[in-house]
């Protein structure tokens, strides 16, 4: 059973809805559990981070929610349209709505095309005479810090990285999107540049009221830029919530090893002790929990049961049989999430080297 919220943004409207998304890859070793059964809504003037390790299934979920291609169990509906059940055309005309950046911004842009004609291809994909396409393309660099007098003219190779990005940012913005993707958008930049990149995100997620879904393996630049966070381990949600509540007190073991994994001065790199051995194979992903075998908590019913998504506050949810905060109504958990919980914070405290357990 899943667990349904009420979320304190409950008033501000939903965009993307994906329910139950599942993403199964045909591979030669056979079926690739990249997705499954996720649940994620993307609102108006929010950011929604997803956080995970490589490998975890985010790319495989940014693209299920394009249907690039579609995912192989699921329903993802747009302002409440499933894009399921649309024609070819009608899907065609409703794309323009959902634009992605990627990583790396030299790459993704056309070598031989000007800054000026690259922020205008989605109008030219879909030409309106109404339109007029010099002022919308000096408007869309505009609002991403490049004035066209300077850049209009360059191409790609003579743009750093982030004007790069933002040149990749300014040319989704003409589409007039409702969504707005970013998949791993400032990993290649600098953190002068990454901080530029993030702060027009956020900016033009609110400005435009855009529904922003920001995918990152980095903590630190989730919890600059993102309201929410959703937290994903082998396909599978581990918790979702406010950026802020997740973080400062996580109520699933994964994301506690993922803050213990953040770099800090004087720890070894990759030496929290939280986060043993590689993930295992999405080809034979673990029965029950697919955590459970890195899990320092795990027991018997981690083993047999998959967790479903429980309440920890409205508009948060963990799927964890011993999570590492109380959930809602559990009589159970409460008493044994006591001792749980405060033997985990002490391990938790311990490898972090903070006090808190
Ligand atoms: N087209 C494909 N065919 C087969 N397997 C795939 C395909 N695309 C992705 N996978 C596998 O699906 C799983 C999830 O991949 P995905 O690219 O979604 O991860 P990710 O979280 O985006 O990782 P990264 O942080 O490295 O970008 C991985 O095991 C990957 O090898
Ligand atoms: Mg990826």
């Amino acid at each position: 059973m899943t667990a349904t919220p009420t979320s304190p943004d409950a008033d501000t409207p939903v965009v993307l809805r994906a329910t139950g998304l599942s993403v199964v890859h045909r591979t030669r070793s056979g079926p690739l559990h990249a997705v499954s059964g996720v649940d994620v809504e993307l609102r108006e003037r929010r950011t929604l981070a997803l956080v995970g390790e490589s490998g975890s299934g985010k790319s495989s979920i940014a693209k299920a929610l394009l249907r690039l291609p579609p995912p192989t169990t699921g329903t993802v509906t747009l302002d409440g349209t499933d894009l399921a059940a649309l024609s070819p055309r009608a899907l065609r005309a409703l794309r323009p709505r959902m634009q992605m950046v990627f990583q790396d911004p030299v790459s993704s842009l056309n070598p031989r095309r000007t800054v000026r004609d690259l922020v205008a291809e989605p109008l030219d994909a879909h030409p309106d005479p109404s339109v007029d396409r010099t002022a919308v393309v000096e408007q869309q660099l505009e609002a991403v810090g490049l004035p066209v007098a300077l850049f209009g003219d360059r191409r790609p190779s003579q743009l750093s990285g982030g004007q790069a990005q933002r040149v990749a940012i300014a040319r989704a913005l003409a589409a007039e999107p409702r969504v707005l993707i970013a998949d791993e958008a400032v990993s290649a930049l600098d953190v002068s540049a990454q901080a530029t990149v993030l702060n027009l995100l956020r900016r033009l997620t609110e400005e435009r009221g855009l529904a922003s879904l920001f995918i990152s393996h980095d903590l630190g630049v989730v919890r600059a830029v993102s309201d929410d966070v959703a937290v994903l381990h082998l396909g599978r949600l581990c918790e979702q919530g406010p950026t802020e509540e997740v973080l400062a007190a996580p109520a699933h073991p994964y994301t506690a090893a993922l803050l213990a994994a953040v770099p800090e001065p004087g720890r070894p790199l990759g030496d929290s002790g939280l986060l043993p051995a590689d993930p295992p194979s999405p080809l034979d992903p673990p029965s029950g929990c697919r955590f459970r075998t890195r899990c320092p908590f795990a027991d018997e019913r981690c083993a047999s049961e998959v967790p479903a998504q429980r309440e920890v506050t409205p508009g948060r949810t963990v799927a964890c049989h011993r999570p590492l905060v109380p959930t809602v109504g559990e009589a159970v958990g409460e008493a044994v999430g006591e001792t749980v919980g405060k033997a985990v914070g002490e391990a938790v405290g311990k490898a972090v080297g903070t006090t808190n357990g």
